[in-house]
């Protein structure tokens, strides 16, 4: 049977770069996209819905996709790791409350709030993928360096989200997955102010989700709960 896939943040670098790699594969029926402003692709496969984590009324638009008859991927590829008031912080001065809410309500709370909602179509479909993108500065056991305390401290927290959303899962469907992937270092808004410093491989949008779509179609309920890295090694909490 065909797919149905759905992309939240299909207006940022990684998830235009999906959209696009499900647009061309022959398994896939429609395209769901999620984005603050209404894409522009144009594609027959592909339904366009505004949403935006902070306009609580666009959680509206989803009801017209819970009337699918079901859903095989969903990739949450939102995020903000600053913006035109924010920075990540490199010292505890640097915190504010006003900054730390923004950041886990895109991160952390957008990502879950929108599972909830669609919870129906999930409880309904077979064998669902939940992907979230995560980063690896998320995880405790990886972090040697400090700063970006929001960020880093958002993504552990998805992180936990992820784990406890398998969890709940299994528990009416031992089929379904939900998963953390680090999309590795990527050309994107979100990077941009510091790729200068990145000593390892930067990835194009295109190549992370080469990699990356090669360890979502492998992923079993097994690995339901983990996070991965862009070549499916497992990243520690
Ligand atoms: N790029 C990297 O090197 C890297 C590394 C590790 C992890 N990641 C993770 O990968 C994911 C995608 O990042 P990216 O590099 O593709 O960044 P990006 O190009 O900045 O895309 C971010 C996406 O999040 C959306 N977004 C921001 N605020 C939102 C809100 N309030 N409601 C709904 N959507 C919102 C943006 O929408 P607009 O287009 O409307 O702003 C955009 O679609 C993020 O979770 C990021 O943390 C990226």
């Amino acid at each position: 049977m065909k797919k149905n896939i759905l992309i939240a943040g299909s207006s940022g670098a990684i998830g235009r770069e999906f959209t696009k790699f499900y647009s061309d594969d022959e398994d896939t029926a429609k395209i769901v996209t999620l984005s603050r402003k209404k894409n522009d692709f144009d594609h027959k496969k592909i339904l366009s819905i505004e949403f935006d984590y902070s306009k609580e009324e666009t959680f509206n638009n989803l009801d017209e996709i819970l009337e699918l008859e079901s859903i095989s991927t969903i990739i949450v590829a939102t995020g903000i790791l600053h913006t035109d008031q924010i920075k990540p912080e490199k010292s505890l001065d640097a915190i504010s409350s006003e900054n730390l809410k923004k950041v886990f309500h895109v991160n952390v709370f957008g990502p879950i709030l929108l599972v909830k909602k669609l919870l129906p179509l999930i409880k309904k479909s077979q064998g669902v993928k939940i992907i979230f993108l995560t980063a690896r500065v998320g995880s405790i056991s990886d972090n040697e360096l400090g700063g970006w305390y929001s960020y880093r401290s958002s993504k552990s927290a998805l992180n936990m989200m992820i784990k406890n959303l398998s969890i709940e899962l299994k528990r009416f469907n031992k089929n379904h997955t939900a998963i953390g992937i680090h999309p590795g270092t990527v050309k994107s808004g979100l990077s941009e102010p510091f790729l200068r410093f990145v000593k390892h491989d930067i990835f194009s949008p295109s190549e992370s989700v080469q990699l990356m779509t090669q360890v979502i179609s492998k992923i079993s309920p097994k690995d339901s709960g983990r996070c991965f890295d862009f070549l499916g090694k497992v990243i520690g909490h």
